[in-house]
């Protein structure tokens, strides 16, 4: 009786095994026909994933992204350059006898809103190479003929012709960053920059984790990196740019809560020479609100001088450029040393650098124009111009 029923319990496993395995090999010679993503999705195993991910172990996560990003190209929105305002209609024809100011008004063109970043595998850096946004980036490929001085792994330029200080630092090393932000994190790159920081960029470089020790300072010859990475090609002002830069610093302070009237002027130079009757001016007018700076040198100091300033008046110079540290869409007044022929004193400064910085940082931008007295552009600021063009930036906030 038992015998019986075993019997039959067998010959049950005997077909149950049959009927299996032929359901597995009708099944293997569907699955030669599927792709290996197919197969994947049915089966849920992934026969080449295990080997990949072991690959994986033995590489850095910096290895990986190098992998993962050979080149990235953009192309930023086109934006509005507005034209300055002006409150003195000579101040303006002055302005406009300058046909390369007229030409830059209006809608940036799709040109020179490209974005690149690549890696070079190897790529070099020598005397004369420029990083700029109309860099070739085949020529940093090429050994150069100079010897090769320094030999590094893994370097990504942020280079510009002028040093590492705040007359190159907005238009010409910021942008470089935040376009290869991707990049900072990982503690095994150095950043190339031309000479050494001044202390004020070293303290804003130090607050994206850029710490001196990142930084390799080139003195000339030639250098080669096994990996370079180059985002020389960039904007040199865009809003995007700044707003990015602004949300990784933490300034966020709104226009509405700003009260300050700031007068920035560069401490080693004479160039405002009725600065004492310009400060008074402003003191009056504006009593505790009106505060007299200085050039600054460390980014918490840059950033709680500006934090609440709701209109910043300033001579043509680089370090107006701190504006970047004030809430967006406060008031730049800039005062100009111009001749007649449209000429800006001085010359070593872009004439156009804190106009366009302003528009890009988000910020209304008022000229005033005075005949320069000197070569270095020294003016004297006739105070009812300024009177004039703050009674117009204090009603359009
Ligand atoms: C750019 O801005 C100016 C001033 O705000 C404005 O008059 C002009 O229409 C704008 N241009 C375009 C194409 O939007």
């Amino acid at each position: 009786m038992f015998g019986k029923r075993y019997c039959i319990f067998r010959l049950l496993i005997v077909c149950l095994a049959i009927v299996s395995s032929l359901c597995l090999f009708i099944q293997f010679i569907d699955d030669n026909h599927l792709s290996l993503e197919e197969k994947e999705s049915i089966t849920g195993i992934q026969p080449n994933k295990i080997v990949h991910d072991e690959i994986k172990s033995t590489r850095s996560e910096l290895d990986i992204f190098v992998d993962e990003n050979p080149k990235t190209v953009v192309y930023y929105a086109p934006y509005n350059m507005t034209k300055p305002i002006f409150v003195d209609r000579n101040d303006e024809n002055i302005f406009s006898a300058d046909k390369e100011n007229l030409r830059v008004i209006g809608i940036q063109p799709r040109s020179d809103l490209l974005g690149i970043v690549a890696v070079l595998q190897p790529g070099y850096f020598f005397s004369n190479l420029q990083c700029t946004s109309t860099s070739n980036l085949a020529d940093w490929t090429l050994s150069p003929s100079s010897p090769i001085v320094h030999n590094y792994d893994l370097v990504l330029p942020i280079i510009t012709d002028g040093g590492c200080s705040i007359n190159n630092f907005f238009q010409g090393i910021l942008p470089k960053l935040i376009q290869a932000r991707g990049w900072i994190k990982f503690k095994e790159i150095k950043f190339l920059v031309h000479g050494s920081c001044d202390p004020l960029i070293g303290s804003i470089l130090g607050e994206f984790g850029i710490t001196t020790q990142r930084l390799i300072s080139f003195k000339g010859g030639a250098i080669r990196s096994e990996r370079l990475v180059n985002t020389c090609i960039v904007p040199p002002t865009h809003p995007e740019i700044f707003k990015k830069a602004r949300e990784i610093l933490g300034i966020s302070t709104s226009v509405k809560d700003a009260n300050d009237v700031v007068l920035l002027l560069p401490s080693d130079t004479q160039l405002l020479r009725n600065a004492n009757q310009v400060s008074k001016f402003l003191e009056r007018r504006y009593g505790h609100r009106f505060k007299d700076l200085e050039e600054q040198y460390s980014v918490n100091q840059v950033k709680s001088s500006f934090r609440k300033a709701k209109i910043i008046i300033g001579i043509h110079n680089a370090i107006l450029s701190n504006m970047f540290f004030a809430p967006v869409g406060c008031a730049i007044i800039e005062i100009v040393g111009t001749k007649a022929d449209g000429t800006v004193r001085p010359a070593n400064v872009d004439p156009r650098l804190i106009w366009h910085l302003a528009i890009s940082m988000g910020h209304k931008y008022y000229r005033i124009i005075e005949n320069p007295v000197s070569m270095v552009g020294s003016i004297y600021l006739t105070i009812s111009k300024l009177e004039k063009t703050l009674n117009i930036a204090e009603n359009q906030i």
